[in-house]
């Protein structure tokens, strides 16, 4: 057992959010620049295992709560590599808001899960890595589509889409025992032609990801054929902006992610607070602008050319958000 520190980034969704729950393609980049950090160190012998995460509510013991969903990761982790029975300190922190779209939960998993491996001196794949925490955020979250763990994994654009057998996805009438059984994703590196520049407007409001998912899924299966052509219209988009970033053409991708936002509006994940700052966004200046994650709440991203960028980032704070990040993905 050796000390060990390792870190996962944020993430943003790019655009497909909600969709690919529903095996529409999504596109996610992680940002680099906001990270969360795992640090583990042997701990007092017979102490077992003892979290210290002092940004995201204190400290406790595997004994005492087993339950927590760090605590069963950790677990998870050291059974898969075999080192179950291990004194170990593990200390948690992060930059990345919580419960606002940006990945902060797959991150601190992320960082954990690569932070125990190395500590025991077990390097675990990239799909290891995303398999662990997809899991402990299935028991958590709902039904995820997987695209969070996975892009914060990479950490690499990339373009995800969910697959079943039988070349189809669950209908509306698919009970678990018909519904088609699930294939690994399809996981794609995503190529940027140009650098992008994003600013990124936290609205403050923190929502739980599976409260939007879980309506979508009820207007689903209300009125499977409206929101069947909904997903496939924001499939479409998905698909246009790859090609775009390719090409290295923000001017053209500004008004794809404004018609996202639109069908986002309409699936009923907006929010008057996202509403509020994506107008600021667009008036200052914005290429387009669009809410990123499940909605209801946390944050919007607005594509902006380089010299746009302290103007609409101020422009974000004037309308009140709550913190506002700006990032550049770089050519790759
Ligand atoms: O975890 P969030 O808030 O970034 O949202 C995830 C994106 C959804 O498409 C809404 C849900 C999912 O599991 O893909």
């Amino acid at each position: 057992m050796i000390e060990a520190t390792a870190s996962a980034p944020a993430k943003l969704i790019l655009c497909g959010e909600h969709a690919v729950v529903y095996g529409r393609p999504a596109i996610a980049l992680p940002l680099g620049d906001v990270r969360a950090t795992a640090q583990v160190a042997p701990g007092a012998p017979g102490a077992g295992l003892w979290f210290a995460a002092p940004d995201l509510g204190g400290a406790w013991g595997y004994d005492a709560e087993p339950d927590n969903p760090l605590s069963e990761l950790a677990m998870a982790t050291l059974r898969q590599i075999g080192a179950a029975d291990q004194d170990l300190t593990i200390t948690l922190s992060s930059a990345i808001p919580i419960a606002s779209g940006m990945g902060s939960g797959a991150a601190i998993g992320t960082a954990l899960v690569r932070a125990l491996s190395a500590a025991c001196g077990h390097s675990l794949a990239v799909e290891q890595v995303a398999a662990l925490v997809y899991e402990s955020e299935r028991r958590y979250h709902g039904t995820p589509s997987g695209i969070d763990n996975t892009v914060v994994a990479h950490e690499r654009a990339i373009w995800y889409q969910r697959r079943w057998a039988e070349g189809r996805r669950p209908g509306a009438a698919d009970r678990p025992e018909t519904a088609p059984a699930v294939l690994p994703p399809i996981i794609e590196p995503v190529t940027i032609g140009a650098p992008l520049t994003l600013v990124i407007g936290d609205t403050g409001v923190r929502s739980a990801t599976r409260l939007p998912v879980g309506r979508v899924r009820e207007r689903w299966l209300a009125d499977p054929p409206t929101y069947e052509a909904r997903f496939d219209a924001l499939g479409a988009i998905v698909a246009q902006v790859r090609a775009a970033l390719a090409a290295g053409d923000p001017a053209a991708i500004g008004p794809l992610l404004d018609e996202n936002q639109r069908l986002l509006a309409e699936i009923g994940v907006s929010s008057p607070e996202l509403e509020n700052l994506i107008a600021a966004a667009r008036s200052a200046g914005a290429l387009g602008a669009k809410l990123s994650g499940a909605g209801w709440g946390g944050v919007m991203l607005a594509l902006v050319a380089p010299e746009r960028q302290p103007a609409v980032a101020e422009a974000l704070r004037e309308a009140g958000a709550a913190h506002v990040l700006h990032t550049t993905i770089t050519v790759g």
